[in-house]
């Protein structure tokens, strides 16, 4: 596949630069990134860019929680077992050792920052999902657990902690001197270029869910810093597998409502048009197997009946508790005409976490020197190739902290500060493409990839999406200098990485289904696509 120009984001003529220097630059302000930027705050003068606002974050959409084994029934060993056993072979476990061990340490942590998970006669409530073998979903607010911590995050960054925010600043990319990443160039809201030089960065930009037409993703998931960490050389991996949650509410909203799985876990069924249960017999948890699973047989069910959605019965459930426990969930569909009580809600997959990621040691360290990497944008390895469902805040939690923990010691190495960089910015002001053809190009990307490169997939699909990707491209003009444009080939280089990965696995394991590789194939496939600009070729098997 071809890369993406190196430089294409900063056609936006070489006009005042502003110029600032941190001992550490954070970007991206979910859990992650303020876990990150409040731990370093404590010792270090920290930066946070986020180019939206600090509430517009995929963490403060996440409802289910947090798993961590704090129950009298779980244990550190049990968590393992069944991060292993979802992840479908492909997991480190190391990374997930260290995942499930600190996991419940920093849960208390941010309990004492002032989260208020629920708790009932003093102990804490923990919830089933899928493909846990005991409840330990640790949930805040019923069904709000994100906004409720992002939102104690975000206390403690502005009040406690001395972190320099700007909200509203787009990070264009990477800046790399001497083969170590010194800081980043970004476009502020009123169109100024900023260069933010620091001693260490952290990538912690969050997801690429945009890519496909149906999404739980917030709009800002465009893969924005998976596509600069491609960019400025670091190495990738499992990029290929894009997880689909499988109850988002059938509808055309960008972004779709998510219905918990946590309200399978309190008994909700799967159901066909007919109101029959199709779980049953198919995995020993029924509704509650891994996500991959039930994903596969909602696909059959819909193939079978010649329909595009599946839905959701809680209507056997006491309404008084669907109203309390989900209150989002509830409150979301009655916005929308439904009754969860009373009916049975339209459901189908949507994209909804990705795998793929920077690759990271266990501290969290890219391949490129001074560039670290935490929480969706990472691939520290503990999700294998189907993420155990509320394991991700508490990858951004026990990650983002021992980013912090590697920092301390390499910044009292005192690495020296960076004062100036080459920049090697074009002069030229490119006019780029309006903001009707951006979002054109940008919606008919979307519907490609959900129609070519979603749930199930096959050589031939792939090649067509690649076909029809190239096809777009050439249609557009060279991105100017708008955020909106930058955001499209953000995408578009994570849209095109992702369909060369899935070709290359050649069989279906996970999240990555290929009808024309339908078995997992353990003696060839054991192993991982990782892919970096510059190799080649650039995305190879492992
Ligand atoms: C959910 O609440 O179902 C989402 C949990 C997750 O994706 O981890």
């Amino acid at each position: 596949m071809g890369p993406a120009p190196r430089n294409y984001l900063a056609a936006c003529g070489d006009g005042d630069l502003r110029y600032s220097s941190y001992d550490v630059l954070v970007i991206g302000g979910g859990i992650a990134g303020l876990t990150a930027a409040v731990g370093a705050a404590r010792r270090w003068n920290v930066a946070m860019l986020t180019k939206a606002g600090l509430e517009n974050t995929t963490t403060f959409l996440a409802q289910g929680g947090v798993a961590a084994a704090m129950g009298p029934f779980d244990s550190p060993e049990l968590h393992f077992a069944d991060t292993l056993e979802a992840g479908a072979g492909l997991c480190d476990e190391e990374a997930v050792r260290l995942l499930v061990e600190e996991g419940p340490e920093r849960v208390r942590e941010l309990e004492h920052l002032g989260t208020r998970f629920d708790r009932r006669a003093g102990e804490l409530v923990l919830a089933s999902e899928g493909a846990h073998s005991v409840p330990r979903v640790v949930r805040a607010g019923g069904d709000a657990t994100g906004s409720v911590i992002g939102s104690a995050l975000i206390q403690a960054l502005i009040s406690g902690s001395r972190v320099e925010v700007h909200e509203g600043e787009f990070v264009l990319d990477l800046l790399i001197a001497d083969g170590r990443c010194v800081g980043a160039l970004s476009l502020g809201p009123e169109g100024e270029l900023t260069v933010s030089l620091a001693r260490a960065v952290v990538l912690a930009t969050g997801g690429a869910g945009q890519i496909y037409a149906n999404t739980t993703n917030p709009i800002v998931a465009t893969g924005d810093g998976h596509a600069m960490a491609w960019r400025a050389g670091a190495v990738m991996r499992d990029l290929e597998f894009m997880q689909f949650h499988p109850t988002a509410l059938h509808s055309d909203e960008n972004p779709t409502l998510l219905l918990t799985e946590a309200l399978r876990g309190e008994g909700a069924w799967l159901v066909d048009g007919a109101g029959r249960r199709f779980m049953e017999g198919v995995h020993p948890l029924a509704e509650l197997a891994p996500r991959d699973v039930v994903v596969r047989r909602m696909k059959e069910v819909m193939v079978r009946d010649g329909v595009d959605h599946v839905e959701l019965d809680a209507t056997h459930l006491a309404c008084d508790f669907l109203r309390e426990r989900f209150p989002t969930v509830h409150g979301g569909l009655t916005e929308r005409g439904f009754d969860l009580c009373r009916e049975r809600i339209p459901v189908s997959p949507a994209s909804h976490y990705y795998i793929g990621g920077v690759v990271t040691d266990l501290w969290g360290r890219t391949s490129v020197p001074g560039l670290y990497a935490a929480g969706e944008v990472s691939s520290t390895g503990v999700h294998g190739a189907n993420r155990l469902a509320s394991n991700s805040l508490l990858e951004g939690l026990v990650f983002g902290d021992r980013v912090v923990r590697d920092l301390d010691r390499l910044l009292e190495r005192a690495e020296p500060s960076v004062r100036k960089v080459k920049l090697d910015l074009p002069t030229e002001s490119r006019r780029g493409n309006d903001q009707a053809a951006t979002a054109a190009a940008t919606q008919r990307l979307r519907l490609e990839m959900s129609r070519n490169g979603g749930i199930v997939r096959s050589r031939e699909s792939l090649q067509q999406a690649l076909g029809h990707l190239a096809e777009l491209e050439a249609e557009l003009q060279p991105p100017g200098c708008a955020a909106t444009e930058f955001e499209f080939y953000n995408l578009l280089t994570i849209a095109r990485l992702l369909l060369v990965a899935a070709g290359i696995r050649e069989e279906s394991r996970g999240v990555h289904l290929r009808s024309d590789f339908p078995e997992r194939d353990n003696e060839d496939w054991q192993r991982h696509v990782r892919a970096r600009l510059g190799w080649d070729p650039e995305v190879v098997a492992e």
